[in-house]
């Protein structure tokens, strides 16, 4: 796709320059036959041409060599999981709207790291795949949940997920009123017995449900959180996930580490 546009871009390229070489030699044949006044304004707009599409093309090879960074980065995320850990069950497809092996990286480290207790995820997906099934390998007895407000998706994960320790749970978005503001987010009726969250993954819900659609995951619930506990935020290259840390932090004392993947993850630690 992205070898395609290049080329398209690059025949586009080609194909502008030799029609702005005609408009120089008809500008050129209009000067000589003595129709004068066109050449230099002429010129500056053919100029002005090159100059918009030389940026458009720099911008795109930009644009590639950082999905080739991203691309390298993915194959050895998934090289390290698995030297990690034997998955029994297939991984879901990744990337796009799924999460990306750079983040599910992300979220074994701290696995290895923090040995929780108790894990809660917004949004299900390849991630709740992912931490099942290393639960299994290590044969934690830690409880997992993952919340999707869509039931459709929370079947197609719970059919992936072997380990009865991992309990996806199909939470339909529900209203709230946080601080004087109305908000939809996952009803989290199913969680009411669930505390000490030793590690909170946001990866839901979708941006397109409200601006900040994820804010309110720590109003509702930073109280079930344990003292050692870890945030991961993925998708924080966008500016809403920005001002959503900002706002999180203005009201608790969280310490940030941002980490260069994909969408961009950001740790948050209490
Ligand atoms: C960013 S995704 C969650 C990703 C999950 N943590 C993972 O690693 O795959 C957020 C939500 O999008 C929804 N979703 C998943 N796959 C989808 C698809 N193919 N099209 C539309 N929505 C999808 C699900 O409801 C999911 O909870």
């Amino acid at each position: 796709m992205n070898k395609q546009k290049l080329y398209t871009t690059f025949s586009f390229f080609k194909t502008a320059a030799a029609l702005s070489a005609l408009c120089v030699l008809v500008l050129l044949l209009m000067e000589y036959l003595g129709h004068p006044g066109f050449l230099l304004p002429g010129l500056a707009l053919i100029s002005l041409g090159f100059i918009i599409l030389s940026f458009r093309i720099v911008q795109l090879i930009y644009r590639l060599q950082l999905d080739r960074v991203h691309d390298t980065n993915q194959v050895e995320s998934m090289q390290w999981i698995y030297q990690q850990f034997q998955p029994k069950v297939a991984f879901p497809p990744m990337r796009v709207i799924a999460g990306s092996p750079d983040f599910f990286k992300v979220i074994v480290e701290h696995c290895i790291e923090l040995q929780p207790k108790v894990i809660v995820e917004a949004g299900s997906g390849v991630s709740s795949v992912v931490i099942s099934e290393w639960l299994r390998s290590v044969g934690s007895d830690a409880r997992h949940y993952a919340l999707d407000h869509l039931e459709k998706y929370a079947k197609e994960t719970e059919e992936k997920v072997v380990n009865s320790n991992s309990k996806i749970l199909y939470a339909p978005l529900k209203n709230y009123n946080l601080s004087g503001s109305n908000w939809q987010w996952y009803d989290i009726e199913e969680l009411a017995n669930v505390d000490s969250i030793d590690l909170l993954i946001i990866d839901g819900p979708p941006e397109d449900i409200q601006k900040e659609a994820r804010f309110p995951a720590l109003p509702l619930l930073f109280e079930k959180l344990s003292d050692k506990a870890v945030i991961i935020l993925d998708d924080t290259n966008r500016p809403d996930e920005q001002s959503i840390i900002k706002r999180w932090k203005a009201t608790h004392q969280l310490k940030e580490k941002y980490l260069f993947t994909e969408k961009g993850t950001t740790v948050l630690y209490k």
